[in-house]
């Protein structure tokens, strides 16, 4: 076996911090930019949310961190949880409730909101 792969089943077997870990995208271009950014797609207000849902939850486990880019601009706003690598387009506050509610705080995909990156 190699050393790569000796050194991901190591890692495998590393206890996880927290239970969800949850990416979300404020990256801010301006409105007409070629790429669009989940910013200029209304993201702030859906993280604003997000982080309040997650902090009200009291669950020391779930931890959001605001990401730069995560490379799929035009679909955002756009997060991703890991473990799982589950990659959400949340478009509303209801979404948000939905994704924490479900996904988060019960372990149940929100599948209607999932998206799956190409690259
Ligand atoms: S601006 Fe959010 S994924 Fe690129």
């Amino acid at each position: 076996m190699s050393e790569v792969a000796d050194a991901t089943e190591e890692a495998l077997e590393i206890p996880q911090l927290y239970k969800y870990h949850v990416f979300a995208c404020f990256t801010q271009r301006p409105p007409q930019h070629p790429r669009g950014s989940c910013g200029a797609n209304g993201a702030q207000p859906l993280w604003e949310r997000l982080a309040k849902k997650i902090e009200a939850s009291g669950q020391r486990d779930i931890c959001m961190t605001s990401s730069g880019c995560l490379s799929f601009c035009q679909a955002g706003p756009i997060m991703v949880v890991y473990p799982q690598g589950v990659w959400y387009v949340p478009r509303t506050p209801e979404d948000i409730d939905e994704i924490v509610e479900s996904h988060l705080l019960n372990d149940k995909l929100v599948e209607r909101l999932i998206v799956v990156p190409r690259i």
